[in-house]
């Protein structure tokens, strides 16, 4: 193993840095950290599930560039020659990719070689913001980088899950082919301040529904697990894979395995909630566990997570207290109990809240 190189030394720093999904959770706060670190930074997003808002803070900075753009489609002309490419792009959350499955799979396979030929061009380092769906419903736990996976090629969460394996394929076959420096990071689960409360995701759906007095709604019977990681963490993991000369996928997560019960626990704890547990039917193809092996990261990237839960969730509470829409987050509550009857109703409302 190569040892990873300085914290500030991302790869021809003296460059642009590009972020696609800049306007998304992660990507937001990605970008933050970069501007910090003094990078000039290109933040490129079609505002499909981000928000102009996650941005505020550096609307005005003079080392950030917006451009709004779909990665899908040919790249805009004039975009400055870049050092580094962070490739965020891609809707995260199953309501918005299983509602646009072909956008999904075009974003990550399409999107990701348009942006593969920019890196190309301008010699950039290409990271590929891949997942952990990438191991499918798991048959091995924990899930270590060298597991193949066992995913549903065909089922509802296709459209993310191969999207994002065939976007790491792409990612491997520049490397091979054309010397492309690549870098891919599979991340877990990952929480934090501007989830959006509409997004649809567990830890946000728990919280807004807490927080509104509302049942909160656990898919089968809430014994599976994931592993959840908080932002801060997750981005300083993504600079420190950037930063390091190690091409080989990492897995990027907090190894702490909890239950979806025990994830409702807290969030119920936390918020001093009473709301009741409502049971939905398990989605198709839900994986049952979920937990990285993070033993790469650690040793390569000398990366472990830092956050505890608790003080992750009581930030991203006081964040959602803020801004929840309790209407909204139980219309994607349902999205999967009952998608015939709640589709029309939940896009508009995500719309509306665009
Ligand atoms: N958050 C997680 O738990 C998690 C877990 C695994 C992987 N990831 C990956 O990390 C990345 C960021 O996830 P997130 O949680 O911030 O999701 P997000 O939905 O908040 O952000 C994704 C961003 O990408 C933008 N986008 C989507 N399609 C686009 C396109 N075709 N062109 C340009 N922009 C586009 C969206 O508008 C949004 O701002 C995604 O690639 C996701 O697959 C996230």
């Amino acid at each position: 193993m190569t040892p990873a190189a300085s914290p500030a030394a991302l790869p021809r720093s003296d460059r642009p840095v590009l972020v696609t999904g800049a306007a998304g959770f992660v990507g937001s706060h990605l970008c933050e950290r970069l501007i910090e670190r003094g990078h000039t930074v290109i933040a490129l997003d079609d505002f499909s599930t981000g928000h102009a808002d996650h941005l505020k803070a550096l609307r005005r900075h003079t080392r950030l560039q917006f451009v709004r753009h779909d990665i899908a489609q040919p790249l805009p002309e004039g975009l400055p020659a870049c050092g580094a490419i962070f490739n965020l792009a891609c809707p995260a959350s199953p309501a918005h990719y299983q509602r646009h499955p072909v956008a999904t799979m075009l974003t990550s396979t399409v999107g990701t070689w348009r942006l593969l030929e920019l890196a190309r061009g301008s010699g950039a380092v290409f990271l590929q913001a891949s997942t952990s769906e990438v191991y499918g419903d798991p048959q091995v736990h924990p899930q270590h980088e060298s597991y193949w996976g066992h995913a549903n090629p065909i089922g509802p969460r296709s459209c993310y899950d191969e999207g994002k394996r065939a976007a790491e394929a792409l990612c491997y076959a520049y490397q091979r082919e054309h010397g492309l420096s690549v870098r891919v990071a599979r991340l877990f689960n990952c929480y934090g301040p501007r989830l959006r409360p509409g997004d649809g995701r567990v830890v946000s759906n728990f919280i807004v529904q807490a927080l509104a007095g509302r049942p909160l709604t656990v898919y089968g019977d809430g014994r599976q697990t994931r592993s959840f990681c908080y932002v801060s963490d997750t981005v300083r993991a993504l600079l420190a894979l950037m930063d390091s000369d190690w091409s080989q996928p990492v897995n990027i997560g907090n190894p702490a395995e909890h239950t979806v019960l025990e994830l409702a626990d807290r969030v119920r704890a936390l918020t001093g909630s009473d709301s009741p547990l409502v049971f939905r039917p398990l989605p198709a193809d839900d994986p049952v566990r979920r937990r990285p092996d993070i033993g790469t990261a650690r040793s390569v990237l000398h990366w472990r997570p830092e956050v505890a839960l608790d003080e992750g969730l009581a930030l991203t509470i006081e964040y959602l207290r803020e801004r929840a829409e309790p209407t909204l987050a139980v219309l994607h509550a349902d999205w999967h109990a009952a998608p015939e009857l709640v589709r029309g109703r939940t896009l508009q409302a995500v719309n509306r809240q665009d």
